[in-house]
């Protein structure tokens, strides 16, 4: 069975309020999305396989466990957002990327870019994207991740519209959703409501 988790916990509430305001600037908007990313990656991580190894304290020989492989993609351009405060958790994760952009008629997303670690089929795999809208991009990109071998995927993102919730669930039922707050609707152009915005945008200040 997989997981599919609203992540209300007080501090990513505060951080999102933040978010959503159009007040919050670029530095301090990319700050808190690197926040809420690590705050997501600590409840999505609770189940990562762990091996056990001996390290000496200053006062005896210690059993102990340490986190075994993993791999992190960020899909272009607004999951790059996520990977510091991913990092900041799960320092030696290797790094993929996936590009993706939403063609702004059809919603539907166009690939432009995809470069993914080798042994990836070996390795837990968390795809980073704030926004999961109609699901489309999210989609696709574990479609890529799958077609190069790997089995054992989460996605985390900011927000979700119950659109794409549904629409990851449905095409990946075996992938663990975490996000952080689940809003209202999409409107007619495809964005979250009441949503921040257009995430790529405020991360990058393009607008
Ligand atoms: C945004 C967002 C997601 C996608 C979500 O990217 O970062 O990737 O839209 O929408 P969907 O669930 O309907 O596919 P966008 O296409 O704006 O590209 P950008 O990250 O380059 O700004
Ligand atoms: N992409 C965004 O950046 N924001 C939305 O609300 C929907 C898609």
């Amino acid at each position: 069975m997989s997981v599919v988790e609203i992540v209300d916990h007080p501090l990513i509430q505060h951080k999102i309020s933040l978010l959503r305001d159009r007040n919050t600037g670029t530095k301090e908007f990319r700050d808190l999305v690197s926040e809420v990313a690590m705050l997501l990656c600590y409840e999505a991580t609770r189940d990562l396989p762990t091996e056990e190894v001996e390290v000496e304290t200053p006062i005896a020989l210690a059993r102990t466990k340490v986190l075994a492989g993993r791999k992190l993609a960020p899909i272009l351009r607004a999951g790059l957002g996520m990977v510091d405060g991913m990092l900041s958790m799960i320092p030696a994760a290797k790094v993929g990327h996936i590009g993706l952009y939403r063609n702004e008629e059809t919603l539907k997303p166009v690939e432009y870019y995809c470069k993914l670690p080798n042994d990836i089929s070996e390795r837990e795999v968390i795809v980073l994207d704030p926004m999961l809208a109609t699901g489309g991009s999210a989609s696709d990109a574990i479609t890529q991740i799958k077609k190069r071998g790997a089995k054992h995927i989460k996605f985390i993102g900011l927000l979700a519209a119950p659109e794409g919730m549904k629409a990851l669930h449905e095409a990946h039922p075996d992938v663990d959703i975490y996000v952080g707050a689940l809003d209202e609707k999409l409107n007619d152009q495809g964005y979250i409501v009441p949503g921040l915005g257009d995430a790529g945008d405020r991360i990058f200040g393009t607008k």
